[in-house]
């Protein structure tokens, strides 16, 4: 399997995706501040993978603290929560987690914890976290692969694959899935301008797997839904608020939109951890502006005039009637999403 992240006796290893797919190049974090420098940096990035880096990065706090009981680091931890919290600001799975590691922080506040205890605590609660999230990418994988064609090629966004969990994937875990099963599924993956996560990531994982692979620049995929050369669409999703809406790289409600246009079924693959019954609809969700070099420069390369105006929202939002279905571990997802989500929320209770 891909060693996106993993949790080690030296700190957390982590692949440099920048790197990818020229080099295969490892970090190691040894503390929290570290941890939200690869977050922000993109070496890590993909919702659930950013979830499961902070509570990790979290755990790391703990290990490398000084102080000696759960009091005394309470004010270090508050802190780490901060810093982790400030990295990006869309994926929910980093709030998701943060707020996981916090409950259990406060249960062990409240029982007078040892720092021994602490430790040990978080660093269970985070590995949990990692397992947790390859179960729920398999789970979502069986699921999906009922969805995909038996034979036909599917259009993906972005990178949402074994690189943006901790393995397995949420969209490239549904064409796994299927994959899996005997479905003679061949890849389209939009390069996804600017940063290249389908050119450099999602390529570079399906090629290790065997799986056929074709690269699109973002542009091509109407005209390419048009010939009928595009069965279904599948992707993942950063933030999927309580009415459906999801916020996912940008780029994906054109392809969304496309979809409905040409009667393909297009599919949202996502954690549970992804859904955030606080957020109404995708007007409220925040989307991060990234910097504008990632725009105006590739490989060192100034690609555009100097002082030309730039936009750079990393993210987009398509509506709810848009999507097909939302698949999930704990099943798939139809509309009306309002309804379906909370019914699937009081089943997990
Ligand atoms: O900016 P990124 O690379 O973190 O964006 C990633 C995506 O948009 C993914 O599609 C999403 O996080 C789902 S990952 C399973």
């Amino acid at each position: 399997m891909i060693p996106t992240l993993e949790w080690t006796n030296e700190g957390v290893r982590f692949l440099d995706q920048t790197k990818l797919p020229l080099e295969e190049t490892y970090l190691l974090a040894t503390t929290p501040q570290q941890v939200a420098t690869i977050i922000t940096t993109m070496v890590v990035r993909g919702a659930p993978a950013i979830g499961v880096s902070a509570a990790m990065g979290l755990a790391l706090a703990a290990k490398s603290a000084t102080e000696n009981s759960a009091a005394d680091f309470a004010p270090s931890f508050a802190a780490s929560c901060a810093l982790l919290a400030a990295t990006r600001p869309t994926a929910v799975n980093l709030f998701w987690a943060i707020d996981r590691m916090q409950r259990v922080f406060a249960e062990l506040l409240a029982s007078g914890s040892s720092m021994a205890a602490v430790r040990a605590r978080l660093e269970a609660e985070a590995c949990a976290m990692y397992d947790e999230d390859i179960a729920a990418c398999r789970a979502m994988g069986a699921f999906g692969a009922d969805l995909m064609p038996d034979e036909g090629t599917v259009l993906t966004h972005c990178n949402a694959g074994a690189l943006a969990t901790c393995g397995y994937g949420t969209a490239l875990g549904v064409i796994r899935g299927a994959v899996e099963r005997g479905k003679r599924i061949h890849v389209f993956a939009d390069e996804t301008r600017p940063f290249l996560q389908g050119a450099r990531l999602t390529a570079w994982e399906l090629m290790a797997d065997g799986i056929p692979t074709t690269v699109l620049c973002d542009n091509m995929a109407g005209t390419l839904m048009r010939q009928g050369k595009i069965q279904a669409v599948v992707v993942g999703a950063d933030r999927i608020a309580a009415n459906g809406d999801v916020a996912n790289k940008i780029g994906t409600y054109t392809v969304a939109v496309l979809a409905r246009e040409h009667g393909i079924p297009f599919y949202v693959a996502a954690p549970w951890s992804t859904i955030d019954p606080a957020t109404a609809t995708g007007d409220a969700i925040p989307i991060e502006e990234r910097a504008a070099v990632e725009v105006t420069h590739h490989g060192g390369k100034q690609l555009t005039p100097h002082g030309v105006g730039i936009r750079n929202p990393a993210f987009d939002v398509t509506p709810a009637r848009y999507v097909t279905a939302i698949i999930t571990e704990r099943g798939v997802l139809q509309a009306p999403y309002l309804s379906s989500i909370a019914a699937g929320a009081l089943a997990a209770q």
